[in-house]
């Protein structure tokens, strides 16, 4: 009976109307002069319970990585002059850790190899204006890439800003992208990233479409062969160095409590946004089970006995066999993959799952 009054309101939750949280619809300074704890004091708190359970001896070693200082990756820009740009790198001791990899993708990332903490210096504007690098945590590559995006494909990045996997997927070739986020002055963010890196008559000759939308009330159903849902989270890095902006600010604690239902809405909205055959790739940047495998499991759920969309899990364990020389893999996740922060190779927490709709 309980379990059923439980279900009846998670399914009630996710069809009411999302509350869109101030912060995401304008900028505003959030209030670091509150009283309290320091917020990253309280998130250091919350991950040693909870990870400290979840990851076990594991957690140790992830803590002191998430406390030090976090590893870039530079994501070529392909509008740039690359031949330059990746003879400079190159002679920094970077390479290139898709090269190997067994992969149809347009795209080049470079990184300093595992224990190297060395860091890549600002990236530079070339000869057409455009910026000849992004960087970004090599991982979060790993759900475009996991998308595998093909030229005729019509993609959606149901949450876009500020635009690091955006960028990622119009260097990869597709149809149609449609990138959304929304929060206004992020997307204000994704829209000067689009133009520092990609060229005026790409951004607008109809390829690419911007919104502001809520991710939640996705109006298009069925049409896109690929859904990236690179959710909102509790962002473990950031909340663990920055008391700005910091999701465990105690002004913060309901918005905090209510991201796995966020999570469950836009997963929800992407899945049914795919057409039959198509993929979805959830994405996270923590390690929470909370915010990663249970939403992914409740949402497959629902979106069955609710809206009759029926999706399974793709298995990734060869794409994590393809990347582990350069990011640790968490050995154990029960659904999808967890890139776990170690010092010899400090990227991650990024969490991934491929999820096909078959119906
Ligand atoms: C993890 S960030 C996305 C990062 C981005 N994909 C990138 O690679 O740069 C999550 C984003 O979700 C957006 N967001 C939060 N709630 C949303 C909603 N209901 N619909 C769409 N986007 C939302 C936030 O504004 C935030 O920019």
């Amino acid at each position: 009976m309980a379990a059923s009054i439980g279900a009846t309101l998670i399914r009630r939750k996710l069809r009411e109307p999302v509350r869109v949280f101030c912060r995401y619809r304008y900028k505003k300074k959030w209030a670091s002069s509150v009283v309290g704890a320091p917020a990253p004091r309280l998130a250091l708190q919350f991950c040693d319970v909870t990870y400290g359970a979840q990851l076990g001896g594991l957690w140790p070693s992830v803590r002191a990585a998430l406390l030090s200082e976090q590893k870039y990756g530079a994501l070529i820009n392909k509008f740039s002059s690359v031949e330059a740009v990746t003879r400079g790198l190159r002679s920094l001791n970077a390479a290139d850790f898709l090269q190997k990899a067994p992969l149809t993708s347009g795209l080049t990332c470079y990184t300093f190899p595992r224990g190297d903490i060395s860091r890549f210096p600002a990236a530079r504007s070339g000869t057409l204006g455009l910026l000849d690098y992004y960087l970004l945590d090599a991982s979060s590559l790993l759900p475009v890439l996991a998308l595998d995006v093909q030229p005729d494909h019509r993609v959606l990045d149901l949450c876009a800003a500020p635009g690091g996997k955006t960028l990622a997927l119009l260097m990869e070739d597709c149809r149609f992208l449609a990138a959304n986020d929304a929060s206004l002055s992020r997307c204000k963010r994704l829209h000067r990233v689009l133009q520092s890196y990609i060229p005026g008559n790409l951004r607008t000759e109809g390829r690419l479409r911007l919104t502001t939308l809520d991710g939640t009330d996705w109006p298009e159903d069925s049409i896109y062969d690929r859904v990236l849902v690179d959710a909102p989270c509790t962002t473990d890095r950031h909340s663990l160095l920055e008391e700005e902006n910091n999701i465990f600010h105690r002004a913060r604690t309901r918005e905090r409590q209510s991201l796995p239902l966020l999570q469950s809405r836009l997963l929800l909205s992407g899945l049914r946004a795919v057409a039959p055959g198509g993929d979805v790739v959830y994405s996270t940047c923590t390690l929470s089970a909370l915010q990663n495998e249970c939403v992914v499991e409740r949402v497959l759920g629902l979106a069955a006995s609710e809206y009759g969309v029926h999706a399974e899990i793709q298995d990734l364990r060869g794409f994590r066999e393809m990347f582990r020389q350069t990011f640790t893999f968490h050995l154990d996740t029960r659904l999808g993959e967890l890139v776990l922060p170690q010092l010899s190779a400090n990227h991650g927490p990024l969490y991934l799952c491929k999820i096909r709709r078959v119906r």
